[in-house]
């Protein structure tokens, strides 16, 4: 089988070596080339260009300076330019171990899958690496949280999270995928129907360096589940929710130091506005952003929309109140349903058109 192993990679360097060399006997007397896809910001890229020159298997390196879409959209990168039928995508720090690479393999070569998972969560698999209790805690956790949101898609796999599996090049189609942060394997089996095998193996601990895992990249994921699952709407609802929650803090912060409540309001309001507009540009209208215009004529049209928005709303519950029509309390829910929407549709159909 012709293959092409992608690795991604963010400030590596110490680990670069030690995977080149555990590769090379596995795929020993085959075609099989290497390509990393950098995003480093440290001398990473030298390593492997070096290491490359004295490889005895070929090695490319694909460096991104302008990085779009994190580990997911460098793992497309890879996938796009790979020379062979069969991707092999895994992490540049050895926790995928090399050797598990002829099992997936010979898998595939049965011929009835178009992916191959290295499951931790199958058969003697083992998760031991994910250092300690709480992380994987929050790995099993997640992992059952998503099958249940994905219970067709995601029956046949085990480990959906998993970053180490094999898959046929056909069968991944860029434009349908929306990368984002840690979870590529994730966004390509929620999005179409696949033919999932698994294979079992050991997740290792790191070799050398330190994990990029954060709390940013939890966020996003739970970002993606939403937009996986419930498309922009749900992702715009998250982060008019984080708004709110922010808006309510800001006010309450505020007033503590002794600003009055009004300034206050306002102050709140227009730094939510704006908070609320950083997060649907990189999260809920990422895919959208290329085609619709400058930052600033998105700005301006969400800032100047919302404003007027508010100011039109609050008058208007203010006046069904005093018309005896509702009470405060359902004329400020219902107007802000209504407004949910609108916003939604304004910002889908107009800001990011
Ligand atoms: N090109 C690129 N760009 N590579 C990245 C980026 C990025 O922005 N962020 C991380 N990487 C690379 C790292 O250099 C490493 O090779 C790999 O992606 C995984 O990152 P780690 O920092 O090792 O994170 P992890 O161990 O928490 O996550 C891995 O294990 C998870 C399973 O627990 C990833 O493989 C996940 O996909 C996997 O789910
Ligand atoms: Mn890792």
């Amino acid at each position: 089988m012709d293959l092409t192993i992608i690795v991604p990679t963010f400030n590596e360097s110490p680990n670069i070596d030690e995977l080149v060399r555990r590769i090379t006997p596995v795929v020993a007397g085959t075609s099989a080339e290497i390509v990393f896809v950098d995003d480093s910001t440290d001398e990473t890229p030298s390593v492997i260009a070096e290491v490359a020159a004295r490889a005895e298997i070929p090695v490319r390196l694909i460096h991104r300076d302008d990085p779009q879409g994190g580990l997911s959209g460098a793992v497309l990168e890879g996938i796009a330019a790979a020379r062979a039928g069969w991707c092999l995508v895994m992490d540049g720090d050895l926790q995928h171990p090399p050797e598990v690479i002829p099992t997936l393999v010979a898998r595939a070569a049965r011929g009835d899958a178009d992916v191959v998972v290295a499951s931790r969560y199958v058969g003697d698999g083992k998760a031991d690496g994910l250092a300690n209790g709480l992380r994987t805690l929050v790995s099993r956790a997640s992992t059952l949280v998503t099958k249940a949101m994905f219970p067709i898609r995601l029956r046949d796999c085990t480990d959906p999270m998993t970053g180490f599996f094999l898959v046929h090049r056909p069968s991944v189609v860029p434009d349908e995928l929306q990368p984002r942060g840690f979870k590529i394997l994730l966004e390509l089996l929620a999005r179409r129907p696949f033919r999932v095998a698994e294979v079992p193996f050991e997740f290792a601990p790191r070799f050398g360096g330190e994990s990029k895992a954060s709390v940013q990249q939890g966020l996003r994921f739970l970002m993606q589940l939403a937009m996986l699952r419930f498309g922009k709407l749900s992702g715009f609802a998250l982060v008019g929710g984080i708004g709110t929650i922010a808006n309510i803090a800001i006010v309450a912060l505020l007033t503590a130091f002794g600003t009055p409540f009004v300034v206050a309001s306002i102050i709140a309001a227009e730094a939510t506005i704006l908070g609320n507009f950083v997060l649907l540009e990189r999260f809920v209208f990422s895919d959208l952003r290329q085609d619709a215009g400058s930052v600033w004529s998105r700005l301006w049209k969400s800032f100047t929309f919302n404003n007027v928005e508010s100011a039109i709303r609050i008058p208007l519950a203010t006046a069904a109140v005093s018309a005896h029509l509702m009470t405060g309390t359902i004329a400020t829910a219902v107007t802000l349903a209504i407004a949910f929407i609108v916003r939604f549709t304004f910002h889908s159909l107009v800001v990011y058109a």
